[in-house]
């Protein structure tokens, strides 16, 4: 497990975008995720400026989905489509190929995840995915103790409840979120996670103590050698040690 300790948000933000276009330059036809939460919105801004200005081939790329509320789709501000759609998609040039997003208000939403695991499969595998990491530790919307393999539909925790409000401008009443699995979020290619901010220091620190578990879903990441930790000196425990 590599760590790159950033010394702040705008930092953090450039060099996870930076990541992401050497890896196009590398991979052009790369399959990429990028959580649609708070965290990486930074990092959408990045790319938004600096895909056309360094002159990144991003015409084969395709993006997936991590996750999505059940109910919402991109119309409803603050899904994570519309994140998405805000800070990256619209303001570059895509094809709708290359964007594969679960539909949170479709009819059918086991279609919805089967949409999504055979882009995966017919890849093989995400190439690079960039998580952010919830208050209780979950991943897209692997829930403590909830055990996924592909694509799945899970009840949302009281924890994601009670942060839910932040990303809406109006109150949501949500109890379902669809969500890649572990296995595909766990055999990426490369897996970045994110971290930035003081709310965020006590649940990365128990990430990196505890042992391996499903009730804390980030830390099945922590052995994995695809794993990269970007994090910012607010949510590094050293740095909360040295001001205490
Ligand atoms: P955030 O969400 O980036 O909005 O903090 C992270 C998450 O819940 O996975």
């Amino acid at each position: 497990m590599k760590e790159h300790v950033c010394s702040n948000y705008c930092e953090l933000s450039k060099k996870v975008a930076e990541r992401i276009i050497e890896q196009l330059r590398t991979k052009p036809k790369s399959l990429i995720t990028i959580a649609g939460g708070e965290t990486p919105l930074g990092v959408l801004k990045y790319l938004s400026e600096h895909l056309v200005s360094e002159d990144v081939d991003y015409s084969q790329v395709k993006f997936i989905s991590l996750d999505e509320w059940v109910g919402l789709d991109s119309n409803t501000y603050g899904s994570c489509r519309q994140t998405l759609n805000d800070g990256l998609f619209n303001n570059i040039n895509l094809t709708s190929d290359q964007i594969i997003f679960f539909d949170g208000n479709a009819e059918n939403l086991t279609l919805e995840c089967e949409k999504v695991d055979k882009i995966i499969c017919d890849h093989e595998a995400i190439d690079l995915i960039v998580l952010g990491i919830g208050m209780n530790g979950h991943l897209g919307f692997n829930e403590p103790n909830i055990v996924t393999t592909n694509a799945s539909i899970v009840k949302l925790s009281d924890v994601t409840k009670n942060v839910m409000n932040k990303y809406f401008n109006e109150s949501m009443e949500l109890t379902h979120g669809i969500t890649l699995g572990y296995n595909q979020i766990l055999q990426s290619k490369k897996i970045i996670l994110m971290a930035s901010g003081s709310n965020k220091r006590s649940i990365m620190d128990e990430m990196k103590r505890v042992k391996v578990s499903y009730s804390l879903p980030a830390s099945l990441l922590k052995y994995n050698d695809a794993l990269e930790i970007y994090i910012d000196e607010e949510a590094n425990i050293e740095n909360g040690k040295d001001q205490s």
